[in-house]
């Protein structure tokens, strides 16, 4: 008779710390709108932003990736080596090979762990969390670094008013860890491919290597086709990801969603009947959209300002590129923030 496999590890797991980083250079609607047809007032009222960051001269996805992964760890008060994987989601490491998380994991100094690129669009966080919590809960990994990061600004074509104003820079990592009692709850995750389309890199690599017409590729977004997907979809990603882990929106002490658009956020918190008291991220006003940076971004600033305690049971939830979304409960990290 063979043996059975026996993990030698295996535990609940838990957010431990997270670390963040934001681009110094602020940029302001009146500055989107020298290149295209639109006012402060349009964009405020359509999305809820009045700012973003872009990252400078020098800074991409793998920069910005290894500033938050490192403030995550030193947050965690472990050492580097203990990290024994690094998961990385992004859109926007601008080189199909090498993966960006070997980068990330040389730049920390860290010694070999195991690294991938996850590609999950402005899902991509959640994705990674709920993949770094079932590698620890198997007993394959210990200690695994998330980062969502996006350097959204590069694809943009900025005289395109569909895209131009939505997008900003950004990252956010956690070290996910072992834990006595369970503090991050199953994922709830889909996609709908049909409607893959509706956010897109416009040329493919190969559209632009074969065809001169193209001088650069951009992110094109059908953003009323998206904002009605969310809207329908993902109140309901939100209940199942609740039911899940068998809380109510009355034990919630945060809601952090995916900073696309205030109004696709109010619309799921009306459906989701949140109490008044739950506070809701808003992050999106002074962010925007950073893809799969949003959420540790969003979760940072509720726990900077206070609006929610480090412990506190929050939902989270992802959507956009796929079109894909996840969303799972978590309790937030009790480590100080570095912001
Ligand atoms: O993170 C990935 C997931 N992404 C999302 O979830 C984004 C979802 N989509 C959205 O957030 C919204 O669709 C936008 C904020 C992108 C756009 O808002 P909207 O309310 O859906 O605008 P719309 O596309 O329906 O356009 C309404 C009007 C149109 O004019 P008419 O046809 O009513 O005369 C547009 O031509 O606004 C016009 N418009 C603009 N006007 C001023 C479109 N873009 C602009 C603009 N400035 N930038």
């Amino acid at each position: 008779m063979t043996a059975d496999i026996t993990p030698t590890t295996g535990s609940h797991s838990a957010i431990l710390s997270l670390g963040v980083y934001r681009p110094d250079r602020v940029v302001t609607n009146e500055e989107i709108c020298k290149t295209i047809d639109s006012t402060d007032e349009w964009i405020r009222t359509r999305s809820g932003i009045r700012s973003r960051r872009f990252a400078g001269p020098g800074e991409t996805s793998v920069t910005m990736a290894t500033s938050a992964g490192r403030k995550a760890i030193e947050a965690s008060g472990l050492d580097a080596e203990q990290i024994d994987c690094i998961i990385m989601a992004t859109s926007s490491h601008y080189s199909q090979t090498p993966q960006a998380a070997t980068l990330v994991a040389d730049a920390l100094g860290l010694p070999g762990p195991g690294s991938f690129d996850l590609s999950a669009g402005c899902a991509g966080f959640c994705h990674g969390l709920a993949v770094a919590s079932d590698l620890i809960r198997a007993g394959s990994s210990r200690h695994v670094l998330v980062i969502g990061v996006d350097h959204m600004s590069p694809s943009l074509d900025m005289t395109d008013r569909t895209s131009a104003f939505i997008f900003g820079d950004g990252a956010g990592a956690v070290v996910v860890g072992p834990s006595e009692t369970p503090k991050i709850g199953p994922v709830v995750w889909g996609s709908d491919g049909a409607q893959a389309h509706a956010i897109r890199q416009v040329p493919t690599w190969m559209e632009m290597v074969v065809a001169d017409e193209y001088e650069h590729p951009w992110m094109r977004m059908e953003g009323q086709s998206v904002f009605r997907w969310a809207a329908f979809t993902i109140g309901k990603v939100a209940q199942d990801a609740l039911d899940a882990s068998s809380v109510t929106v009355d034990d919630l002490d945060a809601f952090i969603p995916h900073q696309a658009n205030q109004r696709i956020n109010e619309l799921i918190v009306r459906g989701l009947k949140l109490p008044e008291s739950v506070p809701v991220a808003d992050d999106i006003v002074e962010t925007a959209n950073t893809s799969a940076a949003s959420v540790p971004l969003a979760m940072e600033k509720m726990l900077r300002e206070g609006q929610v305690s480090g412990g506190g049971l929050a939902l989270l939830v992802g959507f956009g590129a796929g079109l894909a979304y996840a969303g799972q409960v978590v309790r937030l990290p009790e480590t100080p923030v570095e912001s």
